[in-house]
């Protein structure tokens, strides 16, 4: 099975609206000629209209970090995934190991949100990933487990073909501690057979994009895993060059 490798910059609290449209276009104008990848940056909210008119016409595809599962009311301070597809969204995390620790997201909360995004017309990025004290107490099968469960309830093969999960081990993120080839290998097969199970043949179809300290010296090794078709880049997508760096890892 073919699967185009997906690869996110997730600019998580970083930016404003001027330097989000510099890096945008830098990367827009990088990746022009390239076809075997699909890209796509997550700028924070308020950059997203900028961005998303920045990257018309061009292959970027624009990601939001998060959504609300209500389309609209009286929900002060969320955004829908309507409006973030009306601001040129394609892509929407949802689940990232930062919402679960600060906000208090749990599964069923992930699961809503995904639903939306997919009602509205977007792609879900559904995010999972143990903890250090997990992994070392035995636990990552399990917890990984759990999250897909939660977070995927309800959902049929026409979801998955738009689903991408993203793998990333809580104690690999922003800490330079990549999880090895290895590692994370063991866990996306992992993913990829609860998936097949779910999911039928469709399963084999949905990418698994692995988080976690990317760097463009370790994308190669990572994305050449059978199971591992992308990444989601925090720290190494706030520089162009280190982001086309890893979107280029073929060449690295
Ligand atoms: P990192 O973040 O690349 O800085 O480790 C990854 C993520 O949180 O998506």
């Amino acid at each position: 099975m073919t699967r185009v490798p997906f690869i996110c910059g997730n600019w998580k609290l970083h930016k404003n609206v001027a330097e989000s449209v510099e890096l945008a276009t830098a990367i827009k104008n990088a990746v022009g000629p390239i076809r075997d990848v699909e890209v796509t940056i997550a700028p924070v909210f308020t950059a997203l209209y900028a961005v998303g008119k920045r990257l018309e016409g061009s292959s970027v595809a624009l990601a939001a970090q998060d959504c609300f599962w209500k389309s609209d009311g009286a929900y002060t301070g969320e955004v829908s995934a309507e409006l973030l597809r009306d601001v040129g969204c394609s892509y929407v995390i949802v689940g990232h190991s930062e919402r679960r620790q600060f906000f208090g997201e749990l599964d069923a909360a992930v699961n809503l949100k995904a639903k939306a995004a997919l009602a509205a017309g977007l792609r879900p990025i559904v995010c999972v990933g143990e903890s250090e004290r997990e992994r070392d107490a035995g636990e990552t099968f399990g917890r990984i487990s759990a999250q897909l469960e939660g977070s995927l309830e309800g959902f049929g093969q026409e979801a998955a073909a738009k689903l991408v999960i993203a793998y990333e081990p809580i104690w690999a993120i922003g800490t330079g501690r990549t999880a090895t080839p290895g590692q994370a290998e063991e866990v996306h097969a992992f993913v990829r057979d609860r998936l097949k199970k779910q999911f039928s043949a469709a399963g084999d179809s949905i990418r698994i994009a692995y988080g976690g300290s990317v760097k463009p010296d370790n994308a190669r090794l990572l994305l050449e895993q059978p199971n591992i078709d992308g990444a989601l880049v925090g720290g190494a997508s706030l520089k162009a060059d280190d982001f086309l760096g890893i979107v280029k890892y073929r060449s690295g």
